[in-house]
């Protein structure tokens, strides 16, 4: 019997530990062949992440074959806003499209606040994942921030600007906190079915906190994140929200447990601004372009900014699809080393 590597959920919660741990955002995904070929068996990305027994198998794929501190259960956002009604399909290449999407008030009626159940695929893979890992390292559940839902229910596909879901914070906000306001219900609603069926902590991925001003940041995502973090008080939480670097200092005051960083925060900053919690981050995914001793430089240099303690090793955004892996690998045998020794 293995033993429980539980790094991350002490980091999380404030305890010193042996050694830095580390895990990847889209670690479970294209820069691993043996994803690729289960991808290939499933017709597309939906019918991965809608089969139970696939989705617990990719999720494994890097605990076994890179060796990283933490599980994040496969799946995507996007199943908040297709469980509430608005169906959303995987274009290759494209990224996601909405067929329908919400373009004024009377829409609203077409869709509705979601249960855990009609999720029910996402929590059978969590159920299934826990049981496979049998301990081995923590599982991360998570849920996107209403403000990057609702980006996507508004403009029906990616964005560079968001211009539409922006406009609405500015010439409908009552109609814009209606909206936020199911997304919110249903993502609670979500991450507690999570965590009944396994999950042992929960990020909230902002991804597009970075488009709004400051004060509209405060009114219209940390006011719902923080709202969701008060309402899930039974396990640690992450709030990862990029580009918000001006929200770090409100993120202290929130009910979360970690604050993901990108790589444009200086780390120093962060830690003054943030006392109170513990950091994520933030290597930004092209260091690992580089070769093996550039990633070796860039790792310890992020591990030395940040210090021995209250910090969780990952990158500043999502692993890029055309990443090697052992780049990965020498980023994840670098934390564990180097962190070991910076404890001496
Ligand atoms: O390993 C993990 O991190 C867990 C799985 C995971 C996926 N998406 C799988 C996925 C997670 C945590 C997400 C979150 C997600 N999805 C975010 C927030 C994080 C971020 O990147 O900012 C966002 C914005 C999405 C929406 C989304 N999903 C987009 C824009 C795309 C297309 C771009 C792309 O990378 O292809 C996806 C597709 C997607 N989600 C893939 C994976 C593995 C690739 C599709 C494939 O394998 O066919």
């Amino acid at each position: 019997m293995e033993s429980k590597n539980d790094l991350l959920l002490r980091v999380a919660k404030g305890e010193k530990t042996e050694r830095t741990p580390v895990w990847l955002m889209r670690q479970a995904g294209r820069i691993l062949p043996e994803y690729r070929v289960v991808r290939e068996s499933a017709r597309d990305f939906k019918t991965l992440v809608k089969n139970p027994a696939l989705a617990t198998e990719v999720t494994l794929q890097p605990v076994d074959i890179l060796g990283v501190d933490a599980a994040i259960i496969f799946s995507d956002i996007l199943v908040i806003p297709e469980a509430m009604g608005l169906n959303y399909e995987m274009e290759e290449k494209r990224g996601p499209v909405f067929p329908k999407r919400i373009e004024r008030e009377s829409d609203l009626d077409s869709i509705h606040v979601c249960e855990a159940d009609e999720l029910g695929y996402v929590l059978e893979a969590i159920r299934l994942t826990k049981q496979a890992l049998n301990g081995r390292v923590p599982l991360i559940g998570f849920a996107g921030a209403p403000w990057t839902i609702f980006s996507y229910m508004i403009e029906g596909k990616g964005s560079k600007t968001f211009s539409e879901a922006k406009k609405m914070l500015y010439t409908q906000p009552a109609f814009s906190h209606r909206l936020l306001d199911m997304i919110t219900e249903s993502t609670i609603l979500y991450l507690k079915g999570q965590i009944e069926a396994g999950a042992d902590i929960i990020q909230i991925f902002d991804s597009w906190a970075g488009i709004l001003s400051p004060d509209q940041y405060e009114e219209f995502s940390l006011r719902y994140i923080s709202r969701i973090c008060d309402a899930i008080p039974e396990v640690p939480k992450t709030v990862f929200a990029k580009g918000a670097f001006f929200a770090r200092k409100a993120m202290n005051n929130i009910a979360c447990n970690v604050v993901g960083l990108d790589w444009n925060m200086s780390i120093a900053e962060s830690r003054a601004l943030v006392p109170g919690k513990a950091l994520q981050g933030s290597l930004d995914p092209c260091a690992l372009y580089g070769s093996l001793d550039d990633v070796r430089r860039e790792t310890r240099r992020m591990l030395d900014a940040f210090g021995p303690y209250g910090h969780i090793a990952n990158l500043g955004h999502g692993l890029y699809p055309d990443t090697e892996v052992d780049k990965v690998k020498c980023f994840i045998d670098t934390v564990k080393e180097y962190s070991t020794t910076l404890r001496k």
